[in-house]
């Protein structure tokens, strides 16, 4: 059997060997996938120790992704862009590939959920990593506009001139920075990058951003509505989406590269729900 893991410091309630078990089974495909708790100070070391013993794969989480990056032989645009990997593969000829793979679960849960992004004007709140590996993926998914607002304006900003700068000017037009301050309910999809919800707390964004045709995506998730969802709800959001699917979708994405074939995500999702409440 081909050996994945997970790799990540805490790791002890990762959802992904439940997840990538169920892909698993559900296509007929023979592996195994295990959670490694990777000491802070020798991720690379374990996950060679891993490779060396026969693993084709693997998933990298908090606070290793930056780190997967790095010492990947080759990188994927998206992963480049995220400037962190999630998901690493050891190629026939010996080396590492880094993919990263959580704008583009973001971006197939949000389909799931509201079908073609195309035309949508998006609101990306938050500039940090789980931001940056969101903006190409939403881009090529066909959305107008992508707007990004976060507590420290400076951020954001620079994530931005990044990104442009990068791309050689090619999403200028496309993606613009704003304070939080002077943000209007011009927005058909609005996405919670931050934190913020992981304490309970709300990122301090005026409340005429919700309109009643407004969707809501927080990539956190929990047993309960995140603060974030239910403060939206509470201004009259049409609809409020938690990150359990972007969670499955960065996993799917991974499965298929690693196999070539593409799981069911909706009826692994739901199982994953029920054992979440
Ligand atoms: P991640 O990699 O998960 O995105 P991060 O790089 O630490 O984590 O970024 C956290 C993001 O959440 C940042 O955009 C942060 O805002 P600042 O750049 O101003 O620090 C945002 N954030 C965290 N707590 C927040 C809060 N209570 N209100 C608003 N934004 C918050």
């Amino acid at each position: 059997t081909d050996r994945y893991a997970v790799f990540g410091n805490p790791i002890r309630h990762s959802k992904s060997p439940f997840i990538h078990g169920q892909f698993a089974a559900f296509t007929q495909e023979s592996l195994a996938y295990e959670a490694i708790l990777a000491p802070i100070d020798s991720f690379e070391a374990s996950l060679t120790t891993f490779f060396n013993a026969g693993g084709k794969g693997a998933n990298v989480t908090v606070p290793f992704k930056e780190q997967a990056f790095a010492l990947c032989d080759s990188i994927s645009p998206e992963a480049k862009l995220a400037g962190a990997v999630n998901a690493l593969t050891l190629l026939p000829d010996g080396t590492i590939r880094g993919d990263n793979t959580d704008g583009l679960g973001l971006v197939a849960d949000l389909i799931a959920n509201l079908g073609s992004l195309h035309d949508k004007k998006v609101l990306l709140i938050g500039a940090g990593g789980a931001a940056r590996g969101c903006i190409l993926p939403l881009l090529n998914a066909g959305i107008a506009q992508l707007t990004i607002s976060n507590r420290t304006h400076s951020k954001a900003q620079g994530l931005v001139d990044i990104f442009i700068a990068v791309n050689d000017g090619a999403y200028a037009s496309k993606v613009s920075v704003i304070q939080m301050s002077e943000l209007t309910g011009e927005f058909d999809i609005i996405i919670n990058s931050t934190s913020a919800s992981l304490a309970g707390e709300l990122p301090s964004v005026p409340a005429r951003i919700i309109t009643t045709q407004t969707v809501c995506y927080d990539m956190m998730y929990g047993a309960s509505m995140t603060a974030f969802n239910q403060w939206a709800l509470s201004q009259g959001a049409a609809k409020v989406i938690d990150g359990l699917g972007m969670l499955v979708g960065q996993a799917a994405k991974s499965f298929t590269l690693w196999r070539g074939v593409e799981p069911d995500t909706q009826v692994v999702l739901s199982l994953l729900r029920d054992k979440l409440m």
